[in-house]
């Protein structure tokens, strides 16, 4: 009773005072004004918020929303409705923890993923990625209209569903075994569960990222999966190749023990490319920041824009719409405009090295690249200038006329390598 009386009290005189608030404000018309004002201010500021939020497209990521994702998630494995053998690792919340968005200054560097953020494991900091259905998406199953009940393919169906899907879109022919060492299916016996699985299992394999780290894991030229939970999966987190981004702003001076560390990169970076070339990858957004180093081989971390070269063939000659010919590239990799047809229907013209040595390698005026400073002899500037927009016959790829050769390619690798070797022996003499 007592409290019911005292509420009822407070209540009394919480409105005797909101009364005499508002008659305040109805006799005073500065402070309406004022109250106007800051109404106003604060209407203004936040279209402005919105716009520009819209305009940039920056995205921002914060903390609290990654725990939350992660928490759904765990919801729904406890609920069925997702698996995956690191959901008890993760749901667990001891092993993996400190989930946390991209490091401030690296989000600045790489083309955002919204989809991508860290956490700890064990001592180790991973990557998590959340594989988002994208445009391309396809549904496993389908409903049917008249007892509204969703059908699943049986396991052998969508073990053929996979590998069309591979051959179509990567052109690819798997073998079997790396075929079912993808799939993992689990829970067979269990209606429920296997069909979880089964979803979970086509949302990651459309994932571009999550496809090729699974599928070369053992050539070691993507970061390597640890484990997935529903359309989650853990990658590990590579060394970022660490370089002065401000050096140039005030001289070109590097120093030895730096020209050196650029050299071994620049050589890392090229038996990169070697092994994209065996693999006939095309790496159509080519940073720095994108290269990474785990366990002293480099590796290249945003998987986004990495496919084979007959899915980028494909892409860039579909046939559609253009002007000039930038309207014809998929970022770096770029391709002609047919000007009488008004359609993009050349392939890829340039290649990985080409890329490389422009936009890493040489750079420009206002942004050097690694191999460009007051240390570099010219044989090696003109290499790579050569390398960057190659004219003559013998530094243009045979297949493609836009590319830098092979040739050139090792004439790079030798100067590099003789200076790196001269480098050693004038720091130890
Ligand atoms: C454009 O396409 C037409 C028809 O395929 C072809 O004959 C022509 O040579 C192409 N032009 C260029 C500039 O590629």
């Amino acid at each position: 009773m007592t409290i019911s009386d005292s509420a009822s009290g407070c209540l009394k005189t919480l409105s005797a005072r909101l009364k005499t608030m508002t008659r305040k404000f109805r006799f005073s018309p500065r402070r309406r004004y004022y109250c106007a004002m800051m109404c106003a201010t604060v209407m203004v500021l936040l279209v402005v918020a919105v716009i520009g939020y819209l305009l940039t497209g920056v995205y921002y990521c914060f903390d609290v929303l990654i725990e939350w994702k992660v928490s759904k998630i765990c919801n729904q494995y406890y609920s069925n409705e997702i698996t995956g053998y690191m959901c008890p690792e993760l749901c667990a919340g001891d092993t993996i923890s400190e989930f946390q968005c991209p490091y401030r200054n690296q989000a600045v560097l790489y083309p955002a993923n919204p989809n991508r953020f860290l956490a700890r494991k064990a001592q180790q900091y991973v990557v998590l990625k959340h594989a988002v259905p994208d445009v391309n998406y396809e549904q496993l199953s389908w409903i049917d209209s008249h007892r509204h009940e969703e059908h699943f393919p049986t396991e052998t169906e969508y073990v053929g569903i996979v590998r069309r899907y591979i051959a179509l879109r990567y052109d690819l022919q798997l073998p079997f075994d790396k075929l079912n060492s993808l799939l993992k299916l689990k829970n067979k016996n269990n209606h429920v569960l296997f069909h979880a699985s089964m979803r979970n299992s086509w949302n990651l394999i459309q994932n571009n990222e999550y496809l090729l780290s699974r599928l070369y894991e053992e050539k070691e030229i993507f970061p390597q999966v640890i484990g997935t939970c529903g359309d989650l999966f853990l990658t590990e987190l590579l060394e970022t190749v660490e370089f002065d981004e401000r050096r140039y702003h005030f001289t070109n001076h590097i120093d030895l023990s730096k020209w050196r560390y650029h050299i071994k990169v620049a050589v890392l970076i090229l038996d990169y490319l070697e092994e994209m070339a065996q693999n006939r990858f095309q790496m159509c957004s080519v940073l720095l920041a994108g290269f990474g180093i785990s366990d002293s081989r480099m590796k290249y971390h945003d998987l986004r824009y990495i496919t084979t070269e007959a899915s980028i063939d494909r892409k860039l000659s579909d046939g559609r719409w253009c002007e000039s010919d930038a309207d014809c590239a998929y970022y770096d990799c770029r391709s002609r405009c047919n000007t009488t047809l008004r359609q993009c229907t050349n392939r890829l013209l340039n290649n990985n090295l080409q890329i490389v040595c422009e936009k890493i390698f040489r750079g420009t005026a206002s942004a050097p690249g690694i191999l460009v400073t007051e240390k570099s002899p010219n044989r090696l500037l003109r290499i790579l200038e050569r390398c960057a927009k190659p004219v003559s016959k013998a530094d243009i790829d045979s297949q493609r006329p836009w590319g830098a050769s092979k040739m050139l390619k090792k004439q790079l690798y030798n100067e590099l390598t003789s200076i790196y070797e001269q480098l050693a022996s004038s720091i130890y003499s």
